[in-house]
């Protein structure tokens, strides 16, 4: 009888070496521990023992039972844990802390761009403001001498919220904020404001070549006493020659907005086509870069400041604009375009 133990837990032992995979494990497990296994017949046949037989054959079957119990629990775990392994290393290798293959960044060309303008503007003592893109009609219109159903608003019509806020359609938007901010270094302290504004800004209108729905301005200004056309003219002129850094041509004609008084458009000849007419110049052969002009009463008035005593410049800078100059940007869309291989083509070397 003992013998007969022995000589199924070596079989066991043996059948259970060479299983490979899950199936064949439990194929085993049914052959000795099922209901009609081998192990199982074992202690079904016990009843036909003596006593004393009974205990000692019983043992060594029990012993056996639990062994072979033991032993393809193992061996499941052992196939298990090699069939995962085996799947790990069939998978691609994927090393999730390694860099995208999208070469080096860039820098966009209107940030680049910007940020030109903002060291020009700095180096002459001005300061850089950052402001909000969601504002109040008051801020974006009524405070720059625009009120309400004023035909200056059709030029700019932009995108409402329900609470009757506005996405600003032009830099000048945070012009009442910074008279607010800077009013009382002026008129206590005798500090000019000097300050620039370069944002973002929206209008609903129909794009093509040179105009976009969102795109950036950067509005600039200074007040204090006796603040005139020449000072504008030498600000505008040094700012368009540290940029462009070659002659180009500019001209300035009288042009309306409702804040300004005298006001002033500033146009360069479009440097895509050289003056040539394209559809980035709309045909004309010139491009609107910077409106500007001396600040309304008004609107020193609506900032705290005493047009009596101070005057004071603003220019709106078309950012966006200078960047298809500075590129050869043919098309402004191309710049919001988000196509990464086109817009690195205009700053790889920076
Ligand atoms: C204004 O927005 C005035 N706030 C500028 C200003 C400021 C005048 C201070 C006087 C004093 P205008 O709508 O012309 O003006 O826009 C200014 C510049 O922004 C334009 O010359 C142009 O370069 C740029 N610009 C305007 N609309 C668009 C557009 N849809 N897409 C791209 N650039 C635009």
């Amino acid at each position: 009888m003992n013998n007969k133990v022995e000589q199924l837990r070596e079989e066991f032992l043996t059948r259970l070496a060479a299983a490979q995979d899950a199936q064949s494990a439990e194929e085993i497990r049914v052959d000795y521990l099922g209901k009609n296994g081998s192990i199982t017949g074992l202690l079904k046949g016990m009843k036909d023992l003596s006593i004393e037989e009974k205990k000692d054959f019983g043992q060594k079957v029990n012993v056996l039972k639990n062994e072979a119990t033991e032993k393809i629990a193992e061996k499941l775990k052992e196939i298990q844990e090699k069939e995962m392994l085996a799947e790990i290393n069939a998978m691609p290798l994927i090393d999730l802390s390694a860099p995208a293959n999208l070469g080096r960044g860039s820098y966009h060309p209107i940030t680049l761009v910007q940020r030109q303008c903002e060291n020009i503007f700095k180096s002459m003592g001005f300061t850089v403001e950052d402001y909000a893109e969601v504002v109040t009609d008051y801020e974006c219109f009524e405070s720059l001498n625009i009120p309400k159903h004023h035909p200056a608003r059709d030029m700019q019509d932009t995108y409402y919220l329900e609470n009757g806020q506005l996405l600003k359609s032009q830099t000048s938007a945070a012009q009442n904020a910074i008279y607010r901010k800077y009013k009382d270094a002026l008129i206590n302290d005798g500090v000019p404001i000097k300050a620039i504004f370069p944002g973002r800004c929206f209008r609903n209108e129909a794009t093509d070549a040179c105009h976009e729905n969102t795109f950036f301005q950067m509005e600039g200004m200074m007040v204090d006493k006796n603040i005139s056309i020449s000072n504008l003219i030498y600000f505008m002129k040094t700012m368009l020659s540290e940029v462009f850094r070659k002659n180009i041509k500019v001209r300035l004609r009288p042009g309306f907005f409702p804040f300004v008084e005298p006001g002033f458009e500033l146009d360069i000849s479009c440097l895509i086509c050289g003056g040539e007419g394209c559809p980035s110049c709309k045909h004309s052969g010139w491009l609107e870069l910077c409106p500007c002009g001396m600040i309304h009463p008004e609107v020193l008035k609506a900032g705290g400041i005493d047009p009596e005593e101070y005057t004071g410049f603003a220019f709106g800078l078309g950012l966006t604009r200078l960047a298809m100059m500075q590129y050869g940007v043919k098309d402004i869309r191309d710049l919001n375009s988000g196509n990464l291989t086109r817009l690195s083509q205009f700053t790889d070397d920076e």
